[in-house]
């Protein structure tokens, strides 16, 4: 293949006309190299960032956040509203969360699904308004659920036959009516990696179409729950939107005939869609997939002759997947030999600071990344490269497969693009590492949203080590 300089590069990773060049398609709006050939991000190089706040870093460009997030909501609001409905939009924060972002999406005006009694505390120390929250999960506790109700949570989505009783319970205690939903899996296996897919029969989340009329009715016949309507969310990193129609459809005729029974204000569509993570991505937009999603909605509605209901949706990595990208340090580097495959072949093998502790996502779903040399531009030839971490798994890799520059050395700066969503969320200390620093940059200024991990915080929950330093100020190696 002319586009290939290496016989175990992969058919759709095309060799970089220019090694050096910032791809819009998958960086933050605002990263861009200065006259230096150093990246910046809204004003503020790598190296300044790597100084001031050390690597790994986490860093957000938050201008390219708001500027998509609020496109998305708008996007999602217009596809409504062209067929005369309305679209709530939740940002699904298990994408990444702490009480910064929430005020961001705050601000913008959305709502937030979270998914566990820890993501609630966030978003509701973020600031965010409790009726604008909803509340996830398959195996919610009593806990949980008690601290919902009395926050006030706009909505909670039942997940299981049991949790009817749970949170009716539980609101008749506090003497309040919950909202609810209930998740339906519609049986549809949405086009993606086979782990990222939740709407299939064989699988944890949702009830059966045939179950949820019974469900409902129970909902209905209790007091202190509200039936808002149905729910489902198909899978995630979706670039089709064929699973979406197709589970849409089986939701609305099911929306249909639970209406005999009464009024069904909403249908949540959930979230799903794709992200480009590298060049050779094409994620359609989130307006593509969400007008043919309500085209879908409205021609379903019209054939059962039924209103169409207020929408409601759950975009998580959409909205913030590629406003945040990694810095790393470069270590040490090999050059692989490799002979047994047709013809020998050379991988270089570019370690970086950090690896599957701050980026779970190759490890676990074989996911690919983009990376660019960042501290510096280079004239040498591109080399097939692959981007590892410093734990000790073979299986530790940030960029399963990318160009570097022939001539990466320890101590460059590498950036990885679309790092916003699932790498801080996702996150782990394994070997010890502790988690990275985020920031979030903005008009030349980067400001830290949450710091790094210190040893300290590792040892303060290591209980012989607590015991052994009772009295003496605790060891805290980075001061
Ligand atoms: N709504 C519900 C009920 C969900 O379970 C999820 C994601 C979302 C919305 C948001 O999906 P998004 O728009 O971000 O695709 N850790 C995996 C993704 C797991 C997603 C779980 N649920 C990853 O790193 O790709």
């Amino acid at each position: 293949m002319a586009n290939k300089l290496s016989p175990i590069a992969p058919e759709w990773l095309k060799v970089p006309g220019d090694i050096n060049s910032i791809d819009a398609k998958v960086w933050p709006a605002n990263v861009k190299r200065d006259s230096n050939g150093e990246l910046l991000v809204a004003g503020v190089t790598v190296d300044e960032l790597a100084n001031q706040f050390g690597t790994p870093l986490y860093v957000y460009d938050q201008d390219d956040f708001m500027a998509r997030a609020e496109g998305i909501k708008i996007a999602l609001q217009d596809a409504a509203a062209r067929i005369g409905t309305t679209a709530k939009v939740y940002y699904a924060s298990k994408a990444f969360l702490c009480t910064e972002i929430v005020s961001w999406v705050d601000q913008l005006g959305l709502s937030i699904d979270v998914a566990s009694g820890g993501e609630l505390a966030a978003a509701l120390a973020g600031g965010i308004d409790p009726a604008r929250i909803g509340l996830h999960g398959n195996n919610k506790s009593l806990t949980e659920i008690g601290r919902a109700v009395a926050a006030g949570v706009g909505a909670i989505v039942v997940d299981s036959e049991i949790e009817i009783e749970r949170i009716a319970s539980v609101a008749g205690a506090q003497d309040k009516v919950q909202a609810v939903r209930l998740r339906i899996n519609t049986g549809v296996h949405a086009n993606t990696h086979d782990f990222l897919a939740t709407a299939r029969e064989d699988q944890k989340f949702g009830i059966p179409i045939a179950d949820a009329p019974a469900l409902v009715a129970k909902i209905r016949a209790d007091r202190h729950l509200k039936f808002l309507g149905l729910h489902q969310h198909v899978g995630s990193q979706i670039f089709s939107s064929d699973g979406f129609i197709e589970s849409t459809r089986r939701l609305i005729a099911l929306h249909a005939q639970l209406l005999s029974g009464g009024d069904i204000p909403e249908l949540n569509i959930g979230g799903g869609f794709g992200i480009n993570y590298k060049p050779a991505d094409n994620a359609p937009s989130v307006a593509k997939v969400a007008f043919a999603i309500t085209d879908a909605v409205a021609a379903e509605c019209s054939r059962l002759g039924i209103k169409v209901p207020a929408l409601a949706f759950e975009p998580g990595r959409a909205l913030v997947g590629n406003a945040g990208i990694t810095i790393y340090n470069v270590g040490t580097i090999k050059d692989v030999k490799i002979t047994d495959g047709a013809e020998p072949a050379t991988r270089k093998y570019v370690s970086v600071d950090g690896g599957m502790s701050d980026n779970a996502r190759p490890a676990l779903y074989e996911a690919e990344y983009h990376t660019v040399l960042a501290s510096r531009t280079s004239k040498a030839v591109p080399s097939l490269s692959r981007v590892v971490g410093k734990h000790c798994e073979s299986g530790d890799i940030v960029v399963l497969h990318d160009y570097l520059p022939a001539d990466v050395s320890p101590n460059d700066l590498l950036a990885v693009a679309a790092t916003g969503a699932y790498c801080y969320s996702l996150s782990s200390n394994y070997n010890w590492l502790t988690r990275p620093p985020v920031v979030a940059v903005q008009n030349g200024q980067a400001r830290l949203i949450v710091r790094g991990e210190t040893e300290a915080d590792l040892f303060a929950r290591d209980v012989r080590y607590q015991a052994a330093h009772a009295g003496s100020a605790s060891r805290n190696e980075k001061g």
